[in-house]
């Protein structure tokens, strides 16, 4: 194997993607994949994926310290993916605690047991690589014009978003202080396969498809950056292979579109792909403005000139190819989005492991 790299949080839905992507391209990687399976992680997004020489699951917490050390001790990793966290704005702002304890603590715990195995004891062959995952959420807020770069100042605004920023700091500080080489990235609202539905995208086809009404925050006019899930994993590939350390990559790829224009478009596609609802009314009537978030950002758009100039990554699916993908995804996938929705997913790993997930 050339390369062992500990993935966390690869039951959820960016890192199944990227679990998926290294299984393609990366045949001669061991992926050692370290999930607690809240109620955002599922086995499911892995299926056709078995336990041997190229792949391990370990259900941990992040935030159990001694876990973590053990698995370096375990295994020679010599490359961390970091995308465990809690990733839910709504759910931040009801609850907060488990944001600090997993964004901020379970990070910590990561570069605790990284700095111990790779820089207080002869280091593994490779030179090592600590990718973190964030987010362009750090940033704060936009106005109409204008767009995040990797100086512009954080300003989070949320509980998730402040959450993201104190673990990105942390990240940093390693860096500078011990030298633990490390690397963060950035990137805007994904969306693909696997994807939770709490989340815009899915919960909007999931309600669309069954014709319930379509909840909007506010007016509806707030601004995300859309970019499709697998060109995000195949960024963050990049900046592992060949990224620099100490350094940062803002991740996006120009698909700036208001919430409405969102919800509408999936609408229209759900009405070609299966026909107009009952009494021949378009799924857009479904729309419903609901009572707005509490601190919404206005707009989040990413300036991704750096990672396209120096590691030459350009996304390869645009809104209007990416959405239509995801869509299919979803209609052909619906048990999935079913298992999900009613939590008998959960049933998998006790099948598979023969216990409950606690
Ligand atoms: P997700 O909520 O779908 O998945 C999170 C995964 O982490 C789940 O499998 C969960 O079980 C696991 N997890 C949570 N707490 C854990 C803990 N204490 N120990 C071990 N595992 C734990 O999240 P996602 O949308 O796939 O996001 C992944 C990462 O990417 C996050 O760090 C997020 O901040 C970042 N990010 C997400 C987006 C996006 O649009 N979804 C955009 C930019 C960055
Ligand atoms: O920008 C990157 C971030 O994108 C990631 O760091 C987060 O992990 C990820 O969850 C996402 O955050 P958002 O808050 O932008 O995503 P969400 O899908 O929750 O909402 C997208 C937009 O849609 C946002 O403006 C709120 C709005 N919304 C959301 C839901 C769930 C609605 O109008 N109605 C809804 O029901």
């Amino acid at each position: 194997m050339t390369r062992t790299i500990l993935v966390t949080g690869g039951c959820g839905f960016i890192g199944a993607n990227f679990v998926r992507l290294i299984r393609e391209s990366r045949p001669d990687w061991r992926v050692i994949n370290v999930d607690k399976l809240t109620y955002a992680g599922n086995l499911n997004n892995l299926v056709g994926i078995n336990e041997g020489e190229r792949y391990r699951f370990v259900r941990e917490d992040i935030c159990d310290t001694q876990a973590m050390r053990r698995l370096f001790s375990e295994e020679p990793i010599d490359t961390v993916a970091h995308f465990a966290a809690e990733s839910h704005v709504d759910r931040s702002i009801a609850g907060p605690d488990a944001f600090i304890q997993t964004n901020i603590f379970g990070t910590f715990s990561l570069l605790e047991a990284a700095k111990n195995a790779w820089l207080d004891k002869p280091g593994p062959g490779n030179a090592p690589c600590f990718l973190h995952v964030s987010t362009d959420e750090v940033y704060g807020s936009l106005g109409t014009s204008g767009y995040f770069t990797e100086t512009t100042a954080y300003s989070p605004r949320s509980p998730y978003s402040a959450s993201k920023a104190s673990s990105d700091h942390l990240v940093s500080a390693y860096f500078h202080t011990y030298g633990l080489p490390a690397r963060i990235t950035n990137c805007s609202n994904n969306y693909g396969p696997y994807q939770f539905p709490e989340k815009l995208i899915p919960l909007i086809f999931n309600n669309a498809l069954h014709g319930k009404p379509l909840p909007v925050y506010g007016d509806g006019q707030n601004v995300r950056d859309w970019l499709y899930v697998e060109d995000h994993c195949r960024a963050i590939l990049l900046v592992i292979e060949q990224g620099e350390n100490g350094e940062r990559y803002n991740i996006g790829g120009h698909n700036e579109k208001t919430n409405v224009e969102v919800v509408t478009t999936v609408c229209d596609l759900l009405d070609v792909k299966r026909g107009l609802l009952p009494g021949r009314r378009r799924r857009r009537e479904l729309i419903t403005f609901v009572r707005d978030r509490l601190g919404h950002d206005r707009r989040y758009a990413i300036d991704p000139t750096k990672i396209r100039e120096r590691l030459g990554w350009r996304p390869q699916l645009d809104f209007a190819g990416g959405i239509e993908a995801t869509i299919d995804w979803y209609l052909a996938n619906t048990a999935w989005v079913n298992k999900v929705a009613d939590g008998s997913y959960q049933k998998y790993y006790a099948e598979m492991y023969g216990r409950a997930i606690a």
